[in-house]
């Protein structure tokens, strides 16, 4: 498994996301409160693009004209027919055991530790010389 960087962390400020292209997928990055998510960009009901989605926290009914709110910013509420997706697993609020979008392990790691490891280093390629040149100091 291939490692990528895709973003520094202030590219994405609190509440906000990021889509990223990696090998071929489109992937969400999303800052949940300095926490960094990371979904497969494509809702599992019809396909719509969840990083387009609304991020809202998590609603629960015990009974009619009750309700609790919690865990605000860390589920993401598909833009077009509204199914909601826990940002930490990517399982649906509604059908968590059948239905989810996946989620990809996603780590923030210090940019020294990166350049030791060549992910932040540029390509290099050798070079040689090879004709000589006369110079004079005057
Ligand atoms: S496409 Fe996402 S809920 Fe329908």
């Amino acid at each position: 498994m291939a490692r990528h960087v895709v973003a520094t962390v202030d590219d994405i400020a609190p509440g906000q996301r990021k889509l990223v292209q990696v090998e071929g997928r489109d992937i969400g990055i999303f800052n949940v409160g300095g926490e960094f998510f990371a979904i497969a960009n494509r809702c599992p009901h019809e396909g719509a693009s969840l990083c387009k989605g609304r991020v809202v926290g998590l609603v629960e009914s015990s009974e009619p004209g009750s309700y609790q709110f919690s865990r605000p910013g860390e589920m993401v509420r598909c833009p077009w027919h509204g199914w909601e997706f826990d940002l930490r697993t990517g399982k649906s609020f509604c059908d968590p055991r059948r239905t989810k979008v996946r989620a990809f392990d996603l780590k923030v790691e210090e940019g020294a530790a990166l350049v030791e490891e060549t992910l932040l280093r540029a390509e290099t390629f050798p070079v040689s010389i090879e004709r000589q040149y006369v110079v004079i100091e005057v």
